[in-house]
């Protein structure tokens, strides 16, 4: 790794979180290999990624005036998880479910160079747990960006069980390289973040369920009460419901607690296929 940094950096997933990393990554100047098995899906991502790119230098908001053209040079695709056999450190950003990315994790360690770290951008998923489908547990470590990745200014970092200092080390330099304040959580399900979002986001559920009240009035009394950019329910929509419902069923089954109980409307959500803005409909329509 150069200067510390990666020479080859891998995203695996090119959902809106793993191309928002490759994104982030390129503009920062390191050589990037998105891969996903869908085709489609990567130029679904290239096409997400050269909008976001034209907003923010419109804005100017490109570090060091990075020109979206030469970000995007950096940027190789790939339907193959080969083409990171080259690559010193492999974020893994795949959908929140724990034996695939137990499969990938495996796939990876076979792959990818002895020194790389494997890093998983899991919402709420054990590193522990996933570090010990490889054969250097002590070479994996937590890297969980928040969405929209490009915007967003944090990036949560978890220590699994058998995370070593150095691959500790490498990932803090990485993310500070990436223009990210980083925030440190011990390896609980949920960590810190979606600990507590989470929770905040079934209960208003709860609440639309109740009809304590409608959808735009859990949002605005949340939004404008609370001071947040967004409404839990349009944040659930945002961020998917069926990733709000996977991190809400890790945090259920790990702690126990009924106060985690997955809201039944928001399995029923889940279960028509509404999804949130990615699938047109969620709380909220989409369509127009
Ligand atoms: N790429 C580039 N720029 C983007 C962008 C993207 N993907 N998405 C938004 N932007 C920019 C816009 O251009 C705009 O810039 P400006 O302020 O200079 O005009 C700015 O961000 C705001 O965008 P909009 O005006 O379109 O819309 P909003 O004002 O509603 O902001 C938002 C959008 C930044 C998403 C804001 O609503 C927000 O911060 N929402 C909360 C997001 C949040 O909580 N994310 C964390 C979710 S939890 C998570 O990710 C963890 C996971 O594990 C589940």
């Amino acid at each position: 790794m150069a200067r510390g940094l990666p020479k080859l950096l891998g995203v695996v997933g090119a959902g809106q979180m793993g191309a928002g990393i490759a994104q982030v990554a390129a503009t920062c100047g390191l050589q990037v290999v998105l891969v996903d098995r869908a085709a489609s899906q990567l130029e679904r991502a290239a096409e997400g990624m050269r909008a976001s790119l034209a907003r923010l230098a419109a804005k100017g908001r490109l570090p060091g005036g990075a020109d979206p053209d030469a970000v995007l040079a950096r940027l190789q695709p790939a339907t193959e998880l080969e083409a990171l056999a080259a690559a010193d450190y492999v974020v893994e950003a795949v959908p929140e479910r724990e034996a695939l990315k137990a499969d990938v994790f495996r796939a990876l360690d076979s792959l990818a160079p002895p020194h790389a770290v494997l890093a998983s951008n899991t919402s709420s998923i054990s590193i522990t747990r996933l570090a010990a489908a490889t054969a250097r547990p002590d070479r994996v470590v937590g890297l969980h960006f928040m969405n929209p990745v490009p915007v967003m200014g944090l990036i949560e970092l978890v220590r699994g069980m058998q995370t070593s200092d150095e691959t500790f080390e490498a990932t803090q330099r990485l993310a500070t390289h990436l223009g990210k304040t980083t925030c440190v959580s011990l390896d609980r399900p949920g960590f810190i973040v979606n600990r507590i979002l989470m929770p905040m986001i079934n209960e208003a559920f709860f609440a639309l369920m109740e009809g304590v009240g409608t959808a735009h009035d859990i949002d605005t009394g949340m939004k404008l009460g609370t001071n947040q950019p967004m409404g839990p329910l349009t944040l659930a929509d945002f961020i998917g419901l069926d990733t709000c419902l996977s991190i809400m069923r890790v945090l259920h089954d790990n702690l126990g607690d009924d106060k985690y109980r997955p809201c039944p409307l928001l399995i029923q959500y889940v279960d028509a296929g509404w999804l949130g803005k990615k699938s047109g409909r969620g709380v909220y329509s989409y369509s127009s």
